[in-house]
C-alpha cells in the first residue's frame, strides 16, 4: 500500500471514535485531510467540529460539517490528528503543518486524543524529524542560540522566500539534531524560554490511541 492509502485507511478507522450527537476535535494534515473527507459521511449525525487551522476549517466547510469556535465549546470527547513522530508511549512531535499551537489547543480541551498516522511515523526516540516550534519573532535569534546549547540547529520556516507566517500571526523554527530523551521534560522546560508560543513536542497532551496504518491493516497502540 502507499503511503496515501494508508493515511486514508487510518483516517477512515478513525470514524469509529466520533460519538453521534456530539463535535468532534479534528486536527491538521494529510492524515486529517483523509478523516475530514470520511467525517463527511456522517456529517448528519454530529453537530459539527472544533477544528485547529484555517486549512482544516475551509476542507470542514466546503463538506458542509459546521465549525464551532473553540472558546464555545466546553469539552470536546475526542480530538483526532496527526503526527510527525509519535513513540510506544504516544509522546508526538507535531508541528509540520504549522498548526502545533492550535493543535494543542483542542486536544487540551478534548478528553481522548487519538492519533492517526502511517507506519513511518513511529519511532523509538523522538527527534530525528526537525522539531517545529512556534516562536514571537522578536526572540528568534535568542532562541537559536538557546536550542544551540542544547546542541541543536534552528532554522526559520520559509515559504515563498519569506519566514512562514502561521495562523496565529508567528514565525515557526525548525531544529535539527535535537535526541528527545525525556518528553515531559523537555516540553515543560522549552515551553518556559520567553518568545515560544508552543513547542511541538505533545507530550501533557499525548495520544490515549494511536491507529498505525501498516502494510497488515490498522494497529492500535494503546
Ligand atoms: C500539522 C501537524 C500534522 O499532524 C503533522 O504534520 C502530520 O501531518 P501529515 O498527516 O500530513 O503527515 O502536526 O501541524
Amino acid at each position: 500500500m502507499t503511503q496515501d492509502e494508508l493515511k486514508a485507511l487510518v483516517g477512515q478507522a478513525a470514524l469509529q471514535y466520533v460519538t453521534p450527537g456530539e463535535i468532534v476535535g479534528v486536527g491538521t494534515g494529510s492524515t486529517v485531510n483523509k478523516f475530514i473527507d470520511a467525517l463527511a459521511s456522517m456529517k448528519d449525525q454530529i453537530p459539527g467540529a472544533v477544528s485547529s487551522s484555517e486549512a482544516s476549517t475551509a476542507r470542514l466547510k466546503a463538506l458542509g460539517i459546521p465549525v464551532f469556535e473553540a472558546n464555545d465549546v466546553a469539552e470536546l470527547s475526542v480530538y483526532i490528528d496527526g503526527a510527525d513522530e509519535i513513540d510506544a508511549q504516544g509522546y508526538m512531535v507535531k508541528g509540520g503543518g504549522a498548526a502545533l499551537t492550535r493543535e494543542k489547543i483542542v486536544a487540551a480541551q478534548s478528553r481522548r486524543f487519538v492519533c492517526i498516522a502511517d507506519e513511518s511515523k513511529l519511532v523509538k526516540t523522538l527527534g530525528a524529524f526537525p522539531l517545529p516550534v512556534e516562536i514571537i519573532p522578536m526572540a528568534t535569534a535568542r532562541l537559536v542560540r538557546q536550542f544551540e546549547a542544547l546542541g541543536g540547529r534552528a532554522q526559520v520556516r520559509q515559504k515563498d522566500g519569506a519566514p512562514l507566517v502561521t495562523d496565529n500571526g508567528q514565525h515557526i523554527l525548525d531544529v535539527t539534531g535535537l535526541q528527545i530523551g525525556d518528553p515531559l521534560a523537555f516540553e515543560s522546560r522549552v515551553n518556559q524560554w520567553p518568545g515560544v508560543v508552543t513547542v511541538g513536542v505533545f507530550a501533557h497532551q499525548k495520544a490515549s490511541v494511536c491507529l498505525l496504518g501498516t502494510s497488515g491493516g490498522v494497529k492500535t497502540l494503546t
